[in-house]
């Protein structure tokens, strides 16, 4: 058993990733601030509330926890405010990021996983996108996540801790019990939004673009059940405290799905209507980004279990009807 300090783990991901953890019989232990996570999240351990931006605060926790290694998933991570707010996004994620590490290293922390993103590679027009493909990214959320990357490497090969870092392409879906979903404030993700409009909460999806030359002409993107990303983390985790290498990997399910299609989908789920209304395509919206996840599946002898979409927004769709996260 080892005992992980979640950097994030009342969010989404972070908190999935708690769940699995301790089913594994690890021993997460929460670190947050609640800007964009939920107490309620925090149920598969301690919690302790802190920021990353407090180095007091992260060296009592690190006192307190003597983690084995650390997760660390907590960011800032809207692309639009990215662009209107660079400065805090490179505070956010690099300096908080930075501030972590030097803790960690004080600590003696032996591994870190961190959440990367697939916005290090920019608008790229490769039908599938590897770990090899440029990374150019597009916006000041991807440069802050790429900046963290190096960081984090950089810290880790000078005091020998073990580092891998995941690059998500787009994550979905929930706890098949409903214990935790996801549930972001404000939410842009696709998914959770057409699931609010099929439940009255919204009145309709707004569909920007239907000109791209994809299938349908709407955007395509790649989406990874939150379950199967989670499980990824553990086998990461301990891949790196049993001493087997560092690895930089994206995850992703390997499948296009287009925004009508993820609309399509959530009608025939949940049997409700989606009005949509067609608006201009936005800027900076690439046609397609799909993940070439095999490297993934190598390395860490994993394969996605949830990869089919109709599976991941029933998941969504069980959670949002039956959660009661503070809204
Ligand atoms: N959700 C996706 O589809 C997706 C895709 C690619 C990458 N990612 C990355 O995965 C990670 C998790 O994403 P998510 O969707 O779970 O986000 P989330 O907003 O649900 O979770 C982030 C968590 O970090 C906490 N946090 C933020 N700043 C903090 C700080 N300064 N100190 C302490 N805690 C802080 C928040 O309160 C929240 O609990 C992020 O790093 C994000 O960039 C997510």
């Amino acid at each position: 058993m080892s005992r992980i300090l979640v950097a994030g783990g009342a969010g989404y991901a972070g908190s999935h990733a708690c769940l699995h953890l301790a089913e594994a019989g690890h021993e997460p232990v929460v670190f947050d601030n609640f800007s964009t996570g939920w107490r309620e999240a925090v149920q598969f351990g301690p919690m302790i509330e802190g920021d990353l931006a407090n180095p007091e605060d992260l060296a009592a926790a690190f006192a307190q926890v003597r983690p084995d290694g650390v997760m660390h998933f907590a960011a800032r991570s809207l692309v639009a405010e990215s662009m209107e707010m660079p400065e805090v996004y490179w505070r956010a994620n690099v300096t908080g990021t930075l501030n972590l590490m030097e803790a960690a290293v004080k600590a003696g922390v032996g591994a870190v996983v961190f959440s990367s993103s697939a916005a290090v590679y920019g608008e790229t027009s490769l039908a599938l996108i590897g770990e090899d493909a440029p990374v150019v990214p597009s916006n000041p959320y991807g440069s802050s996540k790429l900046a963290a990357e190096a960081l984090i490497r950089d810290v880790c090969r000078r005091y020998g801790i073990a580092c891998g870092v995941f690059r998500y392409f787009n994550i979905a879906g929930a706890d098949e019990q409903a214990r935790i979903g996801e549930w972001h404030r404000p939410e842009t993700h696709l998914i959770p939004l057409v699931v609010q409009v099929a439940l009255g909460q919204r009145q309709e999806i707004c569909v920007y673009g239907a000109d791209y030359p994809t299938p349908d002409g709407t955007c395509v993107r790649d989406y990874l059940h939150v379950t199967d990303l989670a499980q990824a983390h553990v086998i990461g985790m301990d891949r790196l405290l049993a001493g087997k290498g560092d690895f930089t990997l994206n995850l992703g399910s390997g499948r296009g799905w287009s925004v009508r299609e993820v609309i399509d989908h959530v009608r025939q789920v949940t049997g409700h209507p989606v009005p949509e209304r067609l608006n201009g395509r936005r800027a900076g919206d690439p046609a397609r980004l799909v993940c070439d996840g095999a490297r993934a599946c190598g390395v860490l002898d994993w394969q996605p279990q949830h990869a089919e979409l109709a599976r991941m927004i029933a998941d969504a769709w069980r959670w949002a009807q039956t959660s009661g996260f503070s809204r």
